[in-house]
């Protein structure tokens, strides 16, 4: 299975999100072997699960709250995400962690929400670009996904994804550079091995940073890299489209 996962972010008004939608639900492809899912904008989220009704393109949040109702304002918990119709949850974007400063106790809280509401946990990881430079990729790593997973009940490979998006990949909020295939595929490997000893499940694993329709291949043609999970570039119909003719390829 090949997961094409789109994170819309905050790029797109509610009228470009729903149209874009309705282009996604409208792809041809072979349901079987690449799975697509949305994260839309939350304002747009109900609109767009309704767009894709009937579709095999499924939908989740970018965020989630870990308690599941109550007197939060300007939050939405796993819960509601899962009620209104979401599949997946982003847990752990690197926005969230750096812009909005969620810790790794945060993220192990919505990844036990997620769970608790029968929603799957994307569950991003990812270094900074100090990190990279100063050795301590691995270990930063291995914190994180420690601190989400340790002693956490997942039943099964499917019921979490691992996303790995280096901090100073991203799109806008990093570099911009993407991480090199050579090292997406060492560290997609340790990954695999450090998530392997905590839940004791092979979870696929993502590639997200500055993914576009011409390195996407390149990413997607590597041992353990199961998906991709891509921003900007999932923002517009032709290199949405242009993604998903090369994941159908592989
Ligand atoms: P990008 O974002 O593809 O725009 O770099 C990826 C992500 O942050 O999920």
């Amino acid at each position: 299975m090949t997961y094409l996962f789109a994170n819309w972010k905050m790029y797109l008004h509610a009228d470009e999100a729903l149209e874009l939608a309705k282009q996604a639900a409208g792809f041809e492809y072979d349901s079987e072997k690449t799975k697509i899912a949305i994260f839309p904008p939350m304002i747009s989220l109900s609109e767009i699960i309704n767009e894709l009704k009937g579709s095999n393109v499924s939908s989740g949040a970018q965020n989630v709250a870990w308690t599941p109702m109550g007197a939060y304002t300007g939050a939405t918990s796993a819960l509601l995400a899962q009620k209104a119709g979401c599949r997946y949850a982003l847990v752990g974007h690197s926005e969230r962690r750096y812009v909005f400063h969620e810790t790794d106790q945060d993220v192990r809280k919505k990844i036990e929400a997620c769970i608790d509401a029968n929603i799957t946990p994307v569950l991003c990881i990812g270094e900074t670009k100090q990190e990279k430079e100063t050795g301590e990729r691995e270990e930063r790593l291995k914190e994180q996904l420690e601190i989400a997973l340790r002693e956490m009940d997942i039943t099964s490979s499917d019921d979490l994804i691992i996303a790995y998006e280096p901090v100073w990949a991203i799109a806008g909020s990093g570099t911009g550079e993407a991480c090199t295939p050579q090292d997406v595929e060492e560290v997609h490997d340790f990954i695999l091995n450090c998530a392997k000893a905590l839940t004791g499940h092979d979870h696929p694993i993502l590639y997200g940073g500055s993914v576009t329709s011409e390195n996407v291949v390149s990413y997607l043609s590597l041992a353990h890299v199961n998906g991709v999970l891509v921003g900007s570039a999932s923002t517009h119909v032709d290199s949405f489209k242009s993604l998903l003719e090369a994941c159908n390829k592989i």
